[in-house]
């Protein structure tokens, strides 16, 4: 079965590091969250060590998503066939994928959830610098800081929910982790999940 690249190695490395840093920072920032959540900043060492890296790994992992923003945007415009692909979201859960129109190189979905990453990623970390004490926060008014931390906690969440879309739909469909990781997937898994993509790259053969 003849194999196609889809990730170069800086695309794969840059990727993987978003994604640990995005776990590093979702479970020390759920753990300032709630103190039902407060045992989740062990993982960093503990309370005083969490709060002191938390928005350092947040800086981290917004400029390394930037990087990988300028190598995906262009492939994230939706187009006419994405938005009907969105609206017939029910065929895609019950597998129907010959009902679908044509999916080019990421499907509806993937699109969307693209410009959702984008956007809390850029809430987040302007929010975020809004109350970091004590770097900035005190160039800022106290309402300010307040709705910079309201903005920042529906940021966090919204970006949580959908990386938990992003994995699960990764899991289901099988050959797709296998792509980010080793950046090849099979001739068969692009024909049938990314068909406009295959013919794209292959010529239209
Ligand atoms: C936490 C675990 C994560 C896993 C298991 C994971 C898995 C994957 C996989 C398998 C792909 C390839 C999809 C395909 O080729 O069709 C992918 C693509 C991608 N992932 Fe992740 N990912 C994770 C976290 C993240 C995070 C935190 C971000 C950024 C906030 C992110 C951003 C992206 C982007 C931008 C792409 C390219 C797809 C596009 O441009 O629409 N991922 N991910």
């Amino acid at each position: 079965m003849s194999k196609i690249v889809r990730y170069s190695g800086s695309d794969r490395v840059n990727h993987w590091l978003v994604a640990l840093l995005f776990v590093l920072a979702a479970i020390s920032g759920l753990a300032f969250f709630h103190p039902s959540l407060f045992f989740l900043s062990s993982v960093l060492g503990g309370g005083q060590l969490s709060r002191i890296l938390h928005p350092f790994i947040g800086v981290a992992m917004f400029v390394l998503f930037v990087i990988l923003y300028f190598k995906f945007w262009h492939h994230n415009i939706l187009h006419k066939n994405d938005r009907q692909w969105l609206k017939q979201i029910g065929d895609v859960i019950a597998d129907r994928e010959d009902r679908l129109p044509e999916v080019g190189r990421y499907n509806g979905g993937q699109k969307l959830l693209f410009w959702v990453m984008t956007i809390t990623m850029l809430l987040l970390v302007l929010s975020g610098m809004a109350f970091w004490r004590p770097y900035f926060a005190s160039n800022f008014s106290i309402d300010t800081v307040r709705l910079a931390a309201v903005v920042h906690a529906v940021s966090a969440w919204v970006l949580i929910l959908g990386i938990i879309v992003h994995v699960y739909a990764a899991l289901w469909v099988k050959g797709t982790i296998k792509g980010m990781w080793t950046g090849v997937v099979s001739s068969a898994w692009a024909r049938k999940h990314h068909p406009g993509w295959f013919k794209e790259i292959s010529g239209g053969k």
